[in-house]
Parts: C-alpha cells; structure tokens; sequence
C-alpha cells in the first residue's frame, strides 16, 4: 500500500490522536529500550521517546519514514516489515497503535515482537477488532458487487480478530496476555460532507486495484450516499470503529 503521508497527516490525525491513551497503558519507564510498531509520521514515537532512554520507530512505508525522519530528526525511524523484523537488541517493551489490522501474517507479526522482547518485557497494542468499520467495508462490497467487481468485493484486507482469537495466538507462543478489551470506537472524521468518500480515499483503496479513478470515486460518493442514514449525525460523519487493546507479557 503507498501512503500519503501529508493526506494522512491533514486529515487523518485521530489515528496518532486516539493513541495517546495507549501510551498511558505502556507507561513507559526512563531506563527504558522501546520499540513503536508501524510508527507512520512518528508524533507517537516522539511522545514515547521524552519518557524512556531510547525509542525506535519502524514502518513499511517509506513515505511515512521520510516524513518522520524529517519531522523528528533526533529518533531513529526504520523501515521494515511488523511481520519479519530483526533489529539488533531486545526491547523492554513493543508499542503499537493502529498498525496490525493491516499484518494479515499476524503469526509473523507475533513471533517477531516476542523474539524481540527481553524475558518479562511487555507489549502493549491496539488495532481494528471483530467487526471494525464493518459498516463501511460491507457497503463498499454491496456497491463493488452491484458494479459487477465480484473479485473485489471478496477481498479480505485486514485481519480484524476477537479477544479471544488473538490472545489465543499470543499465548502459543507464550506471551501471557494480562489486559485485553474490545471497544466500540465510533470516530469522527475530519470532513463534514465527504467523511466517508476521504476515508475510502485514505483506507479503502486496495478495493479498487484496476478500476478507474472516476469510477472509485462514484462508487466512494454512493456508499457514503448509502451510509447516511446510520453514519452521519450532528453535522459529522463517524466510521464505526471497533478496538482491540491487548496488554501481554512475555514469560
Ligand atoms: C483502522 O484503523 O481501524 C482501519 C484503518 C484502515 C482500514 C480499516 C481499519
């Protein structure tokens, strides 16, 4: 996926917004090594960063590093995947927000934070559960079958899993998973007419490989035509976020 990074920054700021609670839950510590999992423009990793001894942020997409890098010119960004990542020394501790509904090799994704965590250390992260924008992504599907884009409409793009399924997955490998919560999250978005028609701009673009952009953006125009009713209230649009918030140690 290529990010826009300026777009994401503009309009999109409530995804690096809502994490700064989870770094409450990280607490991170002054003595502290801490590694921030799919960073993108880095705002989170600079937060982390002013309350422990050295902060790493990696991220697959060079656009979000490049910004990054130039915002916070002090931090050390990487670019590498969440699923298969080897960096040197082991972490105290593995931050992530927003980043691994979009790690379909949630296994990798899994091994690699133990393998880089030291004995006792934590992770602490929070992403789209079960029934995330469920909403949004069934109406994209309707409007992508009724143009007969079978093939897109069965996509699965992200990997949105229960508490259940994914403290499962943590503890065979044998992290110990010591808070875990599932969340409605309805969340704003920037844009009072077109909500909906960024937010698919931003997210929902991976349903639309080889269809033509002004096709996308009539399909875009009428889902959030469709979601009206159940979507937009008190002037605003919301997309029907659902959280995952898992805390686990690694024993
Ligand atoms: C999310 O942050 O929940 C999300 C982002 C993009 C696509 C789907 C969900």
């Amino acid at each position: 996926m290529n990010w826009n990074a300026d777009l994401y920054q503009d309009k999109h700021a409530f995804v690096f917004n809502f994490g700064e609670s989870l770094i409450k839950l990280l607490n991170p510590q002054k003595e502290e090594h801490i590694l921030d999992l799919g960073c993108g423009t880095g705002e989170l990793t600079y937060e982390i960063g002013k309350a422990c001894r050295e902060v790493i942020g990696l991220d697959q997409s060079p656009a979000m590093i490049s910004k990054a890098k130039a915002v916070f010119p002090s931090i050390n960004f990487i670019i590498g995947d969440a699923a298969h990542f080897q960096l040197e020394a082991p972490f105290d501790a593995i931050f992530s927000n927003a980043t691994l509904h979009w790690v379909k090799d949630y296994r990798g994704a899994i091994q690699s934070m133990y393998d880089h965590l030291v004995p006792g250390g934590r992770m602490v992260v929070e992403f789209g559960g079960k029934g995330n924008v469920a909403t949004i992504i069934q109406q994209i599907r309707h409007e992508l079958r009724q143009r007969g884009h079978q093939d897109a409409a069965d996509l699965v793009h992200w990997y949105f899993p229960s508490i259940g399924e994914y403290a499962s997955a943590l503890e065979r490998v044998g992290f110990r998973v010591t808070f875990a919560q599932h969340y409605d999250r309805p969340t704003q978005l920037a844009d009072q007419q077109k909500g909906i028609q960024d937010w698919i701009g931003m997210f929902g673009k991976a349903f639309f490989d080889g269809i033509p952009e002004t096709e996308q953006q009539d399909i875009a125009a009428q889902v959030q035509e469709a979601l009206r009713p159940q979507l937009f209230h008190d002037e605003h649009w919301f997309a029907d976020y659902k959280r995952i918030r898992v805390v686990a140690i690694k024993e």
